[in-house]
């Protein structure tokens, strides 16, 4: 398996992902918020890059949909979720369309155009992603970064997945991925203290979000979303 990674959602081209497997990650959050989002039975959740677009699509859906997201860290006004994982609880998400806006993960997905197959991970699917991935031939992690930037919580994320599949088959690393696999293996027991260090994890703190760090470390959703044709199932 060839396995290539891109630092930030501003990097992505699309001829880069052709006919590859692509792997979406942005642990904190919005990955995360969309896994555990789907894992508490949510209909399906539609990625979109810009609040208006968002406000415009949720009149489609007559009260079907819940409108989600934040921009700097912070639930957007008139909007029924912000990007905290730990809200998405059955009892609000159950059924819903949730129409999704945040400032780099749902970015992501719009130049993938080409890509074979899109996956979501983030630490709370690393089994299902890593078994889906275990068959395929040509990879490319797609981390979403914060603002155009290299982030932590994405590149430790790759390297876990790896460390799971390099048990598993033969895999031929860039440099990219290479460094992410030895970041992983060198913090593996102290994954929240590394993550509470970067930057976005010192934002969410800021915001009163630590606990979002914890869940999306600790917990384990049985989940595997897949986006195809705008919508993430
Ligand atoms: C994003 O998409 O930029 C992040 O998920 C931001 C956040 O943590 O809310």
């Amino acid at each position: 398996m060839k396995v290539d990674l891109i630092f930030s959602a501003n990097e992505i081209q699309s001829k880069d992902a052709k006919d590859k497997t692509v792997v979406v990650i942005d642990t904190l959050r919005a990955s995360s918020t969309i896994i555990t989002a789907l894992a508490r039975g949510c209909r399906k959740v539609i990625p979109v890059s810009e609040i208006k677009v968002a406000r415009r699509l949720s009149g489609k859906f007559k009260g079907n949909s819940l409108l989600a997201g934040e921009r700097q860290g912070t639930k957007i006004e008139g909007f029924d979720l912000g990007n905290s994982p730990r809200d998405y609880i059955s009892k609000k998400v159950r059924d819903k369309v949730i129409i999704l806006t945040t400032t780099n993960g749902t970015k992501c997905f719009e130049p993938l155009t080409e890509a074979k197959k899109i996956l979501v991970a983030s630490l709370l699917n690393i089994e299902q992603v890593s078994t889906e991935l275990k068959s395929k031939k040509e990879v490319l992690f797609c981390c979403a970064g914060v603002v155009g930037q290299f982030a932590l919580d994405d590149f430790i994320t790759a390297g876990k997945i790896l460390a799971e599949l390099i048990t598993e088959v033969e895999v031929n690393l860039s440099d990219r991925a290479l460094v992410a696999y030895q970041t992983y293996v060198q913090n593996e027991n102290n994954i929240v203290t590394i993550l509470k260090r970067s930057k976005s994890g010192k934002n969410l703190i800021e915001l009163g979000k630590e606990d979002d760090i914890d869940y999306i470390v600790k917990e384990q959703e049985n989940y595997l979303p897949y986006y195809e044709d705008g919508e993430i199932k």
